[in-house]
């Protein structure tokens, strides 16, 4: 039975990722606040992963799995603003959910699997933002660059460990038509100077579907072994 762990599950990226996967074959579990896939292979475990005491709640039941997977994808931008005008508290929730949360379920992700021998991929969705730095976006940037050398720093262990059959990821996913571009397209340019550019992206439909983009991810994970990089983007992606 092929295993997958998704955050982030019932909207947007991780939503789609789940359908997909559902359609090829895979048990999925959901981690998210709220539940919106209803299928008999699909379980949902309700958690606010922005509360690092909630994370020891999340179980990784691996027993006769032929391939598990564990998607990291729960994210928010935040408060959009510079550094300075912001919430304090806005930005220690984003911290806590798009890096703390990701890194702590990948550690327990390996632990508690680690007597199952078959194949794992842990995917942690990172952003191009985390690869060059936005005003506004300062601690999503911030995150997003941890999780990348979080990625890479987990990969190099397990090389050393000679543990080939687990690899980590770090992918950004490309410019995705979901709430949280709503969030930025309503964002001023004192906020954030690119907000008009993201406008238009929106108004010439250059937003790629959540479901394609999650269609590349369930290729990628069937393929990996074509990727020596840790982190990557999908719009560079070349399957063989
Ligand atoms: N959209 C883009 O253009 C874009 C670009 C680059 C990277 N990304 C990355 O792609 C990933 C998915 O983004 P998206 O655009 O699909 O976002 P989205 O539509 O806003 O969906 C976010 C998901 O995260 C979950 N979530 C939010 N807060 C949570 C919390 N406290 N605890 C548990 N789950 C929580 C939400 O579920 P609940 O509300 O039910 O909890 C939802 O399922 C993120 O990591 C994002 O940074 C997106």
């Amino acid at each position: 039975m092929k295993l997958a762990w998704v955050t982030g599950a019932s909207k947007g990226l991780g939503k789609a990722l789940c359908e997909h996967l559902l359609n090829q074959g895979w048990h999925v579990t959901g981690i998210s606040r709220q539940q919106s896939i209803e299928n008999e292979h699909f379980t949902q475990f309700v958690c606010d992963l922005s509360l690092p005491g909630n994370l020891a709640a999340v179980q990784f039941e691996a027993l006769n799995a032929s391939e598990l997977l564990l998607v990291n994808n729960a994210g928010t931008l935040g408060e959009i603003g510079a550094v300075g005008s912001i919430s304090d508290d806005e930005m220690i929730h984003t911290v806590s959910l798009n890096l703390t949360a990701a890194a702590v379920l990948t550690n327990r992700f390996l632990k508690q699997t680690q007597h199952v021998d078959c194949k794992k991929t842990i995917l942690n969705i990172s952003s191009g933002a985390g690869r060059n730095a936005y005003d506004g976006w300062g601690v999503y940037c911030s995150t997003k660059a941890g999780l990348d050398m979080f990625s890479s720093a987990v990969a190099k262990e397990l090389l050393i460990n000679g543990n080939q059959h687990t690899r980590i990821f770090s992918i950004a996913p490309g410019v995705i038509d979901t709430r949280m571009q709503e969030q930025i397209r309503t964002a001023n340019s004192a906020q954030f100077s690119n907000a008009e550019r993201f406008r238009k992206m929106h108004q010439d439909e250059l937003l790629i579907s959540p479901e394609i983009v999650a269609l590349q991810l369930v290729t990628f994970i069937s393929k990996r072994d074509q990727f020596s990089e840790v982190c990557l983007d999908v719009r560079n992606m070349e399957f063989r």
